[in-house]
């Protein structure tokens, strides 16, 4: 079999970048390790910022998440039992969508589909070769048969478990990582949202954040212990948890109900540098991680995305590998300034085991710049709905 580009890993990143490139009349093979129906059960953030949005349209795939999703032009922040809101809008005249990662998959397979896109599901031990060359190659097994790919370039989309950030050598690859001591326990329940837009709780028992997919459907997490098990916690528990964390007049709103899904996820920042090893170009959760506090993890494999697109277009388009070369150094520009603000407001809005009187005042002092200082807000703004490409 032979291809232009043969991408690794069937998530956002992967789909998202094999239809842009077929609107483009580029071939890609798209290869997942898992099924189609395994990859759209994962629950996972929902804010697309203003640049994702922009990227769906140019990808023709738009359309759902026009008529489903929520706009919501600000965001509120809660300090014990104070609440204020940080409005997008009146600050930068930006806003942030919200449409869940799975709904926005789901496009993209249904478009994959449609355009009779190649995608290969089940695919086992893919081995990436000579990414030096210019004639790279990938195999893997599917159904116990050997396969082999030729292309021209190959697109690491497989996640941050995946091959591909390991077949940059150990003596090139440098890694950056910040584990944090917590985690989010989250929970998805059939139940109008709290309030209408998200709430960022820092309390003195924890951080709790209250979010939603749509008017009847709501997302809810609750920082939680590393050594925490969702058999831990009965629904009932997460509930009166979660009213603890909230200002009383938010907690008395609360419309709960059973869980229909319920899950802990740690919290971590990682980078890998390079982004790319000759043919072998790293894209999204392959190359970096963030903690889900700035809901930067889908938007920061959306840069990566419009980079390498941009990239591989010009090649092909104009024999010009200008993008291609300046990927790895583009990409990861803005991807430090969305791990900072991942980091930091993981940092603003968390209780850290080791903290001490003084960072609590510290933490309290920044939360009390954010609510009266609008040079913070615009700062926290710009970055929250996404910095230009
Ligand atoms: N071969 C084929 N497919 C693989 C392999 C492999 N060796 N390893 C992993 N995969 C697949 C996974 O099954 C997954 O479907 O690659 C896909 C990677 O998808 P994601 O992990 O979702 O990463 P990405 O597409 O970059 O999307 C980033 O998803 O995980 C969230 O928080 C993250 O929102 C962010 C977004
Ligand atoms: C979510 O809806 O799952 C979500 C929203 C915002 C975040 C993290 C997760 O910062």
């Amino acid at each position: 079999m032979r291809t232009q580009v043969v991408i690794i890993g069937g998530g956002p990143s992967g789909l998202l970048l094999g239809q842009l490139l077929h609107r483009k009349g580029i071939e890609t093979v798209i290869l997942e390790r898992k099924t189609r129906e395994y990859v759209l059960a994962r629950i996972r953030a929902g804010i697309l910022e203003t640049g994702l949005v922009e990227l769906l349209r140019e990808a023709g795939v738009s359309e759902r998440m026009d008529r489903e999703s929520l706009v919501h032009d600000g965001t509120c922040i809660s300090y014990e039992n104070e609440l204020f809101d940080i409005n997008f809008s009146k600050l930068i005249g930006q806003n942030v969508v919200v449409y869940g990662q799975t709904e926005l998959t789901r496009d993209l397979y249904d478009a994959r589909e449609a355009a009779g896109g190649r995608m290969i599901f089940e695919t086992e031990n893919v081995e990436i070769h000579d990414t030096e060359r210019d004639a790279p190659y990938v195999t893997f097994t599917v159904d116990g048969t050997e396969q082999r790919i030729d292309c021209d370039f190959i697109a690491g989309c497989d996640g941050f478990h995946g091959v591909s950030r390991k077949t940059i050598p150990d003596s090139v690859r440098k890694e950056y990582e910040k584990v944090f001591p917590f985690g989010w326990l989250g929970i998805l329940s059939e139940t109008p949202p709290v309030h209408d837009e998200l709430i960022y709780a820092n309390s003195q028992r924890g951080f709790a954040l209250c979010s939603m997919r749509n008017e009847n459907l709501s997302r809810y997490y609750v920082q939680c212990e590393l050594t925490d098990r969702v058999e831990d916690w009965s629904d009932e528990a997460f509930w009166e948890e979660l009213k603890r964390r909230l200002p009383e007049a938010v907690a008395d709103k609360l419309v709960t109900g059973p869980s229909i899904e319920k899950s802990i996820a740690p919290l971590r920042s990682f980078v890998c540098e390079p982004m790319r090893w000759g043919r072998l170009f790293l894209c999204g959760d392959a190359a970096h991680i963030v903690p889900p506090t700035g809901a930067k993890g889908l938007n920061t494999a959306a840069s990566d995305v419009h980079y390498l697109y941009e990239g591989l277009v010009q090649f092909y388009q104009d024999k010009d590998a200008e993008g291609l070369d300046t990927y790895s150094q583009r990409a990861l520009a803005r991807i430090w300034k969305a791990e900072r603000f991942s980091w930091a407001t993981t940092n603003m809005l968390h209780r850290f085991p080791d903290q001490s009187d003084f960072d609590l005042k510290m933490q309290r002092a920044e939360i009390e710049s954010l609510h009266h200082n609008e040079i913070a807000q615009r700062w926290f703004a710009q970055n929250y709905v996404g910095l230009p490409y």
